[in-house]
């Protein structure tokens, strides 16, 4: 039974798992090694909560209570007694590897160690660790207080009841599971970043205005987000990191990222998270 929830790093991605759980009654260690970002996610998740008290979603004061239940550390030591870890870190295979080998001697012995990984393969996440048949992939979408999809990724050694218990957890957390072999870009990212990279094509090569392509994708396809709109709150950099491994795990070049969004990550427009992607953005919104 998983009780207590450690969560590393505390980007938008961390945040979003750190407050979903929390609001089921989970006890959750969010750290990173920030402050700054910390502090972030704390006031991120307040004022996600006091949106759905507004909305009569949440008791407000459920608030003090869901906040009280996300300790906020900065040493991964504080992983030591948790159940379950998910790692929700920059998509940089070094870092993750990293971390993978010292959450492994941190967290006690039995516990789970999930990754939140878009496109590392979870088998080579594992054999890092001294306990590959209890390593797992968890991929929540963005915002995952909203999204429902949670993906799950198998590498070669996860075991029956690591799946299980994971199962378990996401069914808690009333989100729904898509299952995926470990191969690039597992179900959602292996269908999602191409088609954002060949409308970053349609840009690049004049087809269309980023508003037209945007439009013809949500009105001509009932999408909520254009592909374009989708890449900017995704962050550029998280789309190039993905297409990267795509084209890399496959070696096919239908792959191969467009240079229109390797120019923009290049210039640092990294999307909605810094003002500038495909789109402009006021940063005070
Ligand atoms: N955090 C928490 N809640 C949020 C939120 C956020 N960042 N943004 C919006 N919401 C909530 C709102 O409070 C609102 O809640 P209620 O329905 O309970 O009132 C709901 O989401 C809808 O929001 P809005 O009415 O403000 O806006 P919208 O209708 O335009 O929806 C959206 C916003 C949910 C983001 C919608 O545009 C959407 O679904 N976009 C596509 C998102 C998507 O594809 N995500 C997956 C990205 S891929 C990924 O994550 C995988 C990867 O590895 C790259």
């Amino acid at each position: 039974m998983i009780k207590k929830v450690g969560v590393l790093g505390a980007g938008q991605m961390g945040s979003g798992i750190a407050q979903v759980l929390a609001q089921k009654e989970i006890e959750v260690v969010l750290s990173d090694i920030s402050d700054a970002q910390l502090a972030k996610a704390r006031t991120g998740i307040q004022k996600n909560l006091g949106r759905q008290s507004e909305k009569g979603q949440l008791e407000k004061s459920a608030i003090p209570v869901i906040l009280g239940r996300i300790r906020i550390a900065m040493a991964m030591a504080e992983l030591a007694d948790c159940d379950l870890a998910i790692e929700a870190v920059t998509e940089r295979e070094e870092l993750k590897l990293e971390i993978f080998r010292k959450l492994d001697g941190i967290v006690k012995q039995g516990a789970i160690l999930a990754s939140n990984t878009s496109s590392i393969p979870i088998t080579r996440i594992a054999a890092v660790t001294g306990r590959q048949d209890r390593v797992i992939g968890m991929h929540f979408m963005n915002p995952v207080p909203v999204m429902k999809l949670v993906e799950v990724i198998r590498g070669l050694a996860t075991s029956d009841e690591t799946f299980k218990a994971t199962a378990n957890l996401v069914a808690k957390l009333d989100k729904e599971m898509a299952v995926s072999a470990d191969y690039p870009g597992f179900i959602v990212n292996r269908i999602l970043i191409p088609m954002i990279n060949e409308a970053a094509y349609a840009l690049f090569e004049g087809i269309a205005s980023a508003e037209d392509i945007d439009k013809g994708m949500t009105l001509g396809t009932n999408q909520p987000m254009g592909p374009l709109t989708l890449a900017d709150f995704i962050g550029l950099d998280t789309c190039l990191a993905i297409m990267n491994v795509l084209y890399e795990g496959f070696k096919d070049t239908k792959y191969r990222p467009c240079p229109l969004l390797v120019k923009l990550v290049e210039a640092g427009r990294l999307g909605r998270k810094c003002g500038q992607g495909f789109y402009s953005y006021d940063q005070h919104r």
